[in-house]
């Protein structure tokens, strides 16, 4: 198996070990869930998160459906279905955790009628491949986009999109340090990325840990920054690519994209194929999560809007396909019509 750069997550017997990501950058904190209950609280409050990771960490909790109905002799086939129904439910726009789930249970139903104990094995098994293939994928994500970057090269990015979004290398993030690894020296420029601030508390951690150059901005500042001329290519990942190439990634990437457009400056997705969702035509069929008023109306237990006052607060928003010069996979730099994804 490839070593993550980080450790984020790790199946252990007893459940599924993580980095918990809202107690970042301040400590560096492993929790490990041991039920599905802990598990969909986990994403939901994202402790783990970014769309890769969701998908691998999906599979792991149908796994550990398995291992707590098998132990607490619950019936098996009904809980792997209810449990996989739970976790799917925890969050809408990342298609990755679905595709992991679909995924998983396919695993579950060309073992019946073998012994309990030898499908949940199985179903153990299969998170660990999503897990290795993620970080194979993202290992291959990074060497095609590194080969784009010019030396010395100005990169603006949004959100966290490096080894605690995936199985532990990264999308967008992993091209940045591939090409940091290669004496490229390239600079990176994180939007701090409202209201959860993944740009700011986990790009930023992520890139000073390994000596990247990181610059952290208010998201408002990205296009006065572009601009100026001091961005030479924005790289961002997504939470779901529609056939016609609209991609949902953090609220934020859609404005980003405008003022890429404006000053002529490229923008490239970089997302593996399970990101992508071929199923859907555009990003209208999207589904857009949206977030808790609190996350927009108080910070570290203080008040940042009146209280009581009308938030906004969708997660996530669409790039049109017309403002992405194209998207970095595994298989290459691709542009619609994409090749259908592996299942
Ligand atoms: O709400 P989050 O933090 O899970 O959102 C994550 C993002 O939007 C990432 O940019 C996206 O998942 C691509 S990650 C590798």
């Amino acid at each position: 198996m490839l070593k993550p750069a980080i450790p984020t997550m790790e199946w252990t017997d007893g459940g599924i070990r993580i980095i918990d990501q809202t107690r970042l950058p301040a400590e560096e904190v492993y929790i490990t869930l041991r039920t599905i209950d802990e598990v969909c609280e986990a994403i939901k409050a994202l402790r783990v998160r970014g769309a890769p990771a969701l998908g691998v960490v999906g599979a792991m909790g149908l796994a550990l459906a398995g291992v707590v109905a098998l132990r607490d002799g619950s019936p098996l086939d009904a809980a792997i279905r209810t449990e996989g129904e739970r976790l799917r439910a925890t969050r809408p726009t990342a298609v990755n955790l679905g595709w992991a789930l679909d995924r998983a249970l396919r695993n579950w139903d060309a073992t019946e009628g073998e012994p309990p104990g030898a499908r949940v094995a199985a179903l153990i098994d299969e998170a660990r491949v999503i897990h290795e293939e993620d970080l194979r994928m993202s290992r291959d994500m990074a060497r095609a986009g590194a080969a784009l970057l010019p030396r010395g090269a100005r990169v603006l990015t949004h959100c966290n999109t490096g080894a605690l979004a995936t199985g532990g290398l990264g999308t967008a993030l992993g091209v940045v340090i591939e090409a940091h690894a290669q004496g490229r020296e390239p600079v990176v420029y994180a939007d701090e990325t409202r209201p959860l601030l993944q740009g700011a508390r986990l790009t930023a951690w992520e890139l000073k840990r390994l000596g990247i150059p990181v610059t952290v901005l208010v998201d408002g500042a990205a296009p006065a920054l572009m601009r100026s001329g001091r961005i030479d290519m924005v790289l961002y990942g997504a939470d779901r690519v529609a056939a016609n190439g609209d991609t949902a990634n953090k609220i934020g990437s859609y404005m980003l994209s405008l003022a890429a457009k404006a000053h002529g400056i490229p923008l490239y997705v970089v997302a593996p194929t399970s990101s992508f969702d071929l199923s859907i035509p555009d990003g209208d069929a999207i589904p857009i999560e949206e977030r808790s008023a609190d996350e927009v109306g108080r910070w570290g237990g203080r008040a940042t809007a009146p209280e009581g006052v009308a938030v906004y607060n969708p997660a996530f928003d669409v790039t049109p396909a017309a403002h992405v010069t194209g998207w970095i996979t595994e298989r290459g730099v691709l542009v619609p019509p994409f090749p259908a994804a592996p299942s």
